[in-house]
């Protein structure tokens, strides 16, 4: 059985004054669940949220992170960087990322190696866009990234990646995939590292979906047979709304 993974995605909101105001709103609400609960959130808030964040069950994660350890790279951050001050995760490959910086999937490879060395848990994420969709390429797009994120990596690393497939049209657009079309997806996902890695990798990895996530709608993706959690953007910017998923 599968833990349910919970992470928020900030986005760029929120400075380092407002994500202590809303740890402290948050923390009391989500203190009994059993799920694995994350908050991604700007650089920025980061060393504030994982001081605030202690003695919670809440987990801190940035947004991104750059593949090399240190260097000539104005505006970046290093993996050891993150680890430096307490982060435990990190999304990599973010379709944000993809589409208005550059991102492929052979920096997205190699940013989830350096997130393994660092160690620091990576959440991958992959999904198709609506023109990708409308012409019959879900599948061959997202098992593709999955391959390509994942291309390399030891099955002990695989099994703690988390992929979180977040369709490109579900993204802050309130258009959630139903859950039979995001757990049909997810199994796709599941049955390419079934191929690769074997059935007790595949068995292991927590593959979450994202694309207007809200306390709505959590119960019933969460009531699936492989969506194992959610990447939450937008509703994960109110303390309310985010615990209601997770208590969902
Ligand atoms: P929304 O929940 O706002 O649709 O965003 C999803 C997302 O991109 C999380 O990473």
């Amino acid at each position: 059985m599968r833990k349910k993974v919970i992470a928020g995605n900030w986005k760029m909101n929120k400075n380092p004054e407002e994500s202590k105001n809303y740890l402290q709103e948050i923390i009391p609400l989500v203190k009994d669940v059993t799920s694995e609960v994350i908050l991604c959130v700007p650089y920025i808030d980061l060393k504030c949220m994982v001081k605030h964040a202690k003695g919670s069950n809440i987990k801190i994660g940035a947004q991104n992170m750059h593949w090399e350890e240190s260097g000539a790279y104005t505006g970046e951050v290093s993996g050891s960087m993150l680890k430096s001050i307490g982060v435990e995760y990190v999304i990599i490959g973010h379709s944000e990322r993809r589409q208005y910086f550059a991102e492929t999937d052979e920096t997205v490879n190699k940013k989830i190696k350096a997130a393994f060395a660092n160690e620091l848990k990576p959440i991958v994420c992959v999904g198709e866009s609506l023109e990708q969709r409308e012409k019959g390429k879900t599948k061959e797009v997202i098992t593709t990234q999955t391959r390509l994120a994942l291309e390399g990596l030891t099955n002990e690393q695989v099994e703690n990646t988390i992929i979180a497939y977040e369709p490109i049209w579900a993204i802050g657009t309130g258009k959630t995939a139903t859950s039979e079309d995001a757990n049909n997806s997810i199994k796709e996902i599941r049955d390419e590292i079934c191929k690769i890695y074997g059935q007790m990798v595949a068995e292991r990895v927590i593959i979450q979906y994202g694309g207007s996530v809200k306390p709505s709608n959590a119960k019933e993706l969460f009531s699936t047979s492989d969506i194992d959690g959610a990447l939450v953007g937008g509703a994960s910017l109110k303390p309310e709304d985010f615990a209601a998923i997770v208590n969902y």
